[in-house]
């Protein structure tokens, strides 16, 4: 593997091998082992041409406890904004050594450009385009159930579970990462969003959709409830339907709706949160949460995307 830019690239022994990476990398961060010399020498760029607080400092966290040089670049105040190309500013990032890029940008199929441009000898993992991929935030979600819900995780899939993504699918690249890689390792999926906030096209993608929460609760025994953020700085096309307050009545999950879980149910949020539009504070604390816990898997991930992809196999000892 070059390159980490969509889960549907991701076959399942690739997925596990992931996984299971970051849990040997969980495992030295639990152990107190700050630092791994496995990247010593190599240089990560973080290109971030939109916002973001987990993924961003995650990868930097990531790339420096493996002992790598990292530089991060922010599109504002770059010459991105005197209206600098990607090829540019790739062209740019070749000439400084990067070996691995991490990419967040605006515009779906920008990770896929810069990695099959021809302007970069190195990695290019997606941190986020568009409405299009976000493949370590599922990764990271997949390992965290994986250690909630699979009694003994190394080498497992997730066979068996239901996982119900609930919310804005349309403008959620979190969704479509999830649903393809969460297929991949045997999970069932259940999308439930309103029927305005459903990609058009949805129909080939591995899962069923439903459009009431309340639904979604009643016909199926849902092991991971993952709420998504309504996306409004996306919805440029005069507000969102249904209104906020109908949105939290259909699709909000309260205290009475989470009880609806079975015991060992969790609650998952890939952040940041709509404290009480897409989530109420009570569920978003409560101890089925796992929130706070995937921010922190987060990095044991990004370790192991960073590390299969730059150290390869000579690394690996
Ligand atoms: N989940 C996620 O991508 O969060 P950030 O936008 O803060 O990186």
């Amino acid at each position: 593997m070059r390159h980490l830019l969509s889960t549907r690239d991701l076959s399942r022994e690739d997925a596990i091998t992931l996984l299971d990476t970051a849990g040997q990398m969980a495992a030295t961060q639990e152990r107190e082992v700050r630092k791994l010399p496995t990247l010593r020498g190599k240089t990560v760029v973080n290109l971030f041409f939109e916002d973001s607080t987990r993924t961003r400092i995650s990868f930097e966290a990531a790339a420096k406890r493996l002992s790598a040089d990292v530089i991060n670049f922010s599109a504002k105040g770059s010459s991105v904004s005197k209206g600098e190309s990607l090829k540019d500013t790739a062209l740019t990032l070749q000439a400084m050594g990067a070996d691995a890029v991490v990419v967040r940008h605006w515009a779906s199929g920008a990770a896929y450009q810069l990695a099959h441009g021809g302007w970069l000898h190195g990695s290019v993992l997606n941190a986020g385009d568009g409405t299009h991929q976000h493949p370590t935030q599922a990764l990271l979600d997949a390992f965290t159930m994986r250690r909630h819900l699979v009694s003994d995780p190394t080498g497992a899939d997730l066979a068996g579970l239901t996982v119900a993504i609930v919310g804005d699918v349309l403008h959620s690249r979190v969704a479509r990462s999830n649903v393809y890689l969460l297929h991949t390792l045997g999970a069932r999926v259940v999308l439930v969003a309103p029927p305005t906030l459903v990609p058009v096209g949805i129909e080939p993608w591995p899962c069923t959709l439903v459009h009431t929460l309340d639904e979604a609760l009643e016909t199926h025994e849902i092991d991971a409830l993952m709420m998504l953020r309504v996306q409004r700085e996306r919805m440029t096309g005069g507000g969102f339907f249904p209104s906020p307050g109908e949105y939290t009545r259909l699709y909000g999950l309260d205290a009475d709706r989470m009880s609806r879980l079975p015991d060992h149910g969790i609650v998952m949020h890939p952040g940041p949160m709509n404290r009480g539009l897409e989530i109420s504070a009570e569920a978003a604390d409560s101890s089925r949460s796992v929130i706070v816990e995937q921010v922190a898997n987060g990095v044991a991930v990004r370790m192991a995307a960073l590390y299969l992809l730059l150290a390869g196999e000579e690394g690996a000892s």
